[in-house]
């Protein structure tokens, strides 16, 4: 490997106040969502609404990087362009997600552990060769009565840390994402303990599989109070969780932080976003930028349905949202951008 061109390809990634896009979601995750607005849920369809993403007029303006899935990674465009092609055209890295999925974990009920180690090198070689530049891997906590478990913690980080480190090793930036899962009633402050021992888990991990800091990326979630719980905080106190708990376990030479929306609503992720950059962002060692799948996309597939007629104004939604997010970086978002 090449520190340098990872570091470089770090830098590209998060350069001034662009993100990511994740568009990765596997076929039963990507059909599930198809389904709930009676879309049909084909290879056919799904190549179509990537090809309305990839085509989105202007997107590399506010995006840096995509993270495709395998099936995305080899479809092309109607015409016959191959999407990487496509992407990489309008200035974006393409990227690919590599794990084989969460799956129940033995011995630990209502936990999951990420597969896919195995075979991994090669396709990582394989990704490379098709014109990726960085991968993703994402790992699942839950919270719930006695969980996580030390167990589902370590398994995972080392999962992580092992598909970083072959990552590195193939010329891959790693994109780290231990999601602790906003289900359930939890409270922000159980949210903070859970997220401060997942990454400092992780890290240990990082360091101990000799993971080059620098030439990666980390995807955590923001520390938020559980979708049921009853007392939701103000955006601000948000921002200020989420940036204490990453300053107590981030070191300050890993090359960028990039947030997932985990099933927040659009604006507030935005909105959350745009508090922590504009309340902290000359105090960091590191960027804050975003990884967002769902808010980025949901609004564009709600106007879609699967509809070739509507594909222009799911773009224009599109862009809409990811231009949001990059005036949160910025610390620059307000209400007034989402007024029509
Ligand atoms: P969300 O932003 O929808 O949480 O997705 C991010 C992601 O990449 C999940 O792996």
């Amino acid at each position: 490997m090449n520190a340098q061109d990872l570091i470089d390809t770090v830098q590209m990634l998060l350069a001034a106040d662009k993100g990511l896009l994740a568009m990765d979601e596997s076929n039963p995750t990507c059909n599930k969502r198809f389904a709930k607005l009676g879309i049909p849920q084909t290879e056919e369809a799904r190549r179509a609404y990537r090809e309305l993403i990839v085509t989105t007029p202007r997107l590399g303006e506010c995006i840096s990087g995509v993270i495709l899935y395998d099936e995305t990674n080899r479809q092309q465009k109607k015409d016959g362009t191959s999407f990487v092609k496509v992407i990489t055209d309008a200035g974006i890295i393409p990227g690919i997600k590599v794990d084989t999925g969460a799956k129940d974990m033995a011995g630990h009920p209502k936990e999951k552990i990420t597969e896919g180690l195995d075979g991994l090198r090669v396709r990582l070689k394989e990704y490379f060769q098709m014109g990726a530049r960085f991968a993703k891997w994402r790992a699942v906590i839950t919270v719930g009565d006695g969980i996580p478990s030390q167990g589902c913690i370590e398994a995972n980080a080392q999962a992580l840390s092992s598909y970083a480190a072959l990552c590195q090793e193939i010329g891959l930036v790693p994109v780290v994402e231990p999601e602790v899962l906003m289900d359930g009633d939890h409270t922000l402050e159980r949210c903070s303990k859970v997220t401060h021992e997942v990454l400092h888990t992780v890290f240990n991990q990082l360091y101990t599989q000799r993971v080059t800091l620098e030439a990666m990326i980390l995807k955590p979630n923001m520390v938020v109070p559980g979708l049921a719980c009853p007392k939701q905080q103000a955006v601000d106190e948000i921002a200020d969780a989420t940036v204490r708990c990453l300053l107590q376990v981030v070191p300050a030479a890993v090359g960028g932080i990039a947030f997932l929306s985990g099933g927040q609503s659009c604006t507030l992720a935005s909105e959350r976003l745009n508090a922590m950059n504009l309340r902290f962002k000359s105090r960091l060692p590191w960027g804050l930028a975003f990884s967002f799948a769902r808010a980025i996309q949901q609004p564009a597939m709600d106007i879609w349905l699967g509809k070739e007629n509507n594909v222009s104004a799911a773009q224009q939604a599109l862009y809409h949202r990811a231009r949001c997010n990059q005036a949160a970086r910025r610390g620059e978002y307000n209400a007034a951008m989402e007024r029509p």
